[in-house]
């Protein structure tokens, strides 16, 4: 193979790199960035220890205790590069309306040419890394292959964690394979002779994809979901594409296996809106009362989910790894994450205790009581006394973990399965503090696509001045839908009869709501392992082993439905949690309205008519 030079700059590609899209595409992005090296990754050990050490000595890393915190890691973001930045995410249709009303949107023409300048020598005094990865397990018929230039060695060790990464992605991309392009830069150029800052990044950010021609181009942010491209840009966005051309889904769900004291096994995937609880709730610990039940984990964030010629549904995790939010996790909330987390992690943005370990907000329920002294995420001093006089916490809100799923002690063993599992139900779940009840069965797959699509979740007065402001996150898909939602629900619709005219039944559609209040403002259902209580009495309605009651929102459990066994929860308890006021989905059904409203375009109209039909067993 000829090894083509740009510029002087030897590309150095690997004898066994063979793609002639990617090799070009590599020129290409070479001679728009002009880093100063370019470095293919092969996902090894070594070159993960390498590359970790240079981060360390670069200073973006510091290697944790030794003893406490094996083979373990803290980065600390610069304070204007924290989260997933929404506002400058754009979907760049052809056409606006295919973005629809829910996405930010600008003419291809036009986003290439901003980004083009911005693009030209990004990477200069930079190495970039050729980052392979399989979004799903090797070769499945599900999976789907990625390949992401950065210019940040912390992306390259994050997506070693979060993807199957490395050379066995070359070897199956062979001579013609396809593969989704992912363009990253932290878009800081070094000039010659200057120093490097801890975190690079820019003010100006982009994170943009182009569905057509499945790119992703993300300029400016090296945090998360900005830069970890596999995840919310190629595995939702881009995917949600995909799977709409090709007849599948790409969702906003973990997958957890549930297995009963015989041994039988099912698969749910569950959406919920991002700081719901997912990870908490994929990695569940059945209360002692459940003797003999199991629940494994085979995904916590993203599902992939295709219709199979038998008519049921297999659904991978597309991800190999979990980047969960730190704070709030502790042995009461999340005691497998906890275990998790012992070893083999890249902390980003929590706080370091004195002998060289980790802490964030919610640990203090473990050990009893708060550290008298830490280094918080932005490297000041933090006691209590100064958090009670500030407020200042320690961790960042949105600090993170990045783990090998292979750490969690509740993986499923069918976790990376090429063939996927089979899904029995799907639970859609939002964070309501009135009016939806704590479970409900749809009675058809049309009303179970009814409660996804309006569900909800009422903001915290942190996040927008207003307390009890219900955002409405469709299939906990508002920020990661692909295309124009309207359209995505057709998409779930249309797959009720895909699969009937493939002869299997439809998997059972949930509704669940862990966060209704009573008058004093405090949480009634315990939630976390207590959850298992609700995930019982779904399988019983799967094993068809109970009645329930019809509600005008699906079906209900009766009180003696639930197993109870270890739990002090009252009737009266039961009704504050399950309670269906009329007056207040009178002004519920109002705000659905105004969602459809917003959504009037290609909405489909069986969302309206199931809407009516709810209003009239309401006024009944
Ligand atoms: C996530 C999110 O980080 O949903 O998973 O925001
Ligand atoms: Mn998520």
């Amino acid at each position: 193979m000829n090894q083509p030079v740009m510029q002087g700059l030897d590309l150095n590609i690997p004898g066994h790199v063979r793609n002639a899209k990617l090799i070009a595409w590599v020129a290409d992005m070479t001679a728009l960035c002009k880093p100063d090296s370019v470095y293919w990754c092969d996902g090894s050990e070594a070159e993960y220890q390498r590359l970790c050490q240079q981060l360390v000595e670069a200073g973006t890393f510091k290697r944790l205790n030794e003893t406490r915190r094996p083979n373990s890691f803290l980065a600390c973001s610069d304070p204007s590069d924290v989260a997933r930045v929404e506002d400058r995410t754009f979907i760049c249709s052809a056409k606006k309306e295919n973005a629809g009303p829910t996405n930010n949107w600008m003419e291809p023409g036009e986003m290439r040419a901003t980004l083009l300048p911005l693009f030209d020598g990004c990477m200069k005094g930079r190495t970039m890394y050729v980052v392979p990865f399989s979004m799903g397990p090797l070769g499945s018929r599900i999976a789907h292959i990625g390949v992401e230039l950065t210019d940040s060695a912390y992306v390259a060790v994050n997506q070693k964690i979060m993807t199957r990464m490395g050379k066995a992605v070359f070897d199956l991309l062979g001579t013609d394979g396809n593969f989704v392009p992912c363009m990253h830069t932290v878009g800081a150029p070094l000039a010659a002779g200057q120093t490097d800052v801890k975190w690079p990044c820019n003010k100006t950010k982009y994170i943009v994809h182009y569905p057509e021609t499945r790119e992703i181009w993300s300029y400016g942010s090296g945090y998360g979901g900005n830069a970890l491209l596999g995840k919310k840009c190629f595995a939702l966005r881009i995917a949600s594409n995909m799977g709409r051309d090709q007849g599948w889904l790409a969702e906003h769900m973990l997958i957890l296996g549930v297995t009963n004291p015989q041994g039988k096994k099912y698969h749910v995937a569950a959406a919920f809106p991002s700081a719901c609880g997912k990870t908490n709730f994929s990695m569940l610990v059945p209360p002692a009362s459940f003797e003999g039940w199991k629940v494994t984990t085979i995904g916590d964030d993203i599902a992939w989910i295709k219709p199979h010629a038998d008519g049921k549904m297999y659904a991978i995790n597309p991800e190999a790894g979990y980047f969960g939010v730190a704070p709030g996790t502790n042995y009461h909330t999340n005691p497998n994450c906890m275990a998790s987390l012992d070893k083999d992690v890249i902390f980003t943005n929590v706080a370091l205790t004195d002998d060289g370990d980790v802490w964030w907000e919610g640990m203090e329920k473990d050990t009893g009581a708060m550290p008298a002294h830490l280094i918080d995420w932005q490297g000041k001093d933090w006691t209590p006394e100064i958090a009670r006089q500030t407020g200042a916490k320690a961790a960042h809100p949105n600090s993170r973990f990045t783990v090998a799923a292979t750490n969690n002690p509740a993986l499923d063993p069918q976790w990376d399965d090429p063939d996927g599992v089979a899904i029995d139900a799907f639970i859609f779940g939002g964070r309501r503090s009135t009016t939806v009840p704590l479970v409900t069965e749809a009675r058809t797959w049309m009303e179970g696509v009814y409660m996804a699509a309006t569900m909800g979740s009422e903001t915290t007065a942190a996040a927008t001045g207003q307390m009890g402001v219900v955002r409405r996150d469709p299939f906990a898909m508002l920020p990661f839908c692909g295309y124009n939602m309207s359209d995505y629900f057709q998409h779930w619709l249309d797959m009720e009869h895909k699969l009937k005219s493939l002869g299997h039944a439809v998997p059972k559609i949930f509704c669940v709501n862990w966060f209704r209040k009573d008058e004093a403002g405090k949480f009634v259902w315990p939630g976390y392992g207590d959850n298992m209580r609700v995930l019982k009495w779904m399988i019983d309605r799967i094993e068809g082993k109970t009645k329930g009651q019809e509600t005008i929102f699906g079906i209900a459990p009766q009180y003696a439905e639930i197993n109870w066994t270890g739990l002090d929860f009252s009737t009266q308890q039961f009704q504050t949690v399950t309670h269906i006021d009329k007056g207040a989905w009178t002004e519920e059904l109002k705000l659905h309205t105004t969602h459809f409203e917003q959504l009037a375009y290609h909405l489909p109209k069986q969302l309206n008519e199931t809407k009516a039909s709810i209003e009239r067993k309401l006024e009944a």
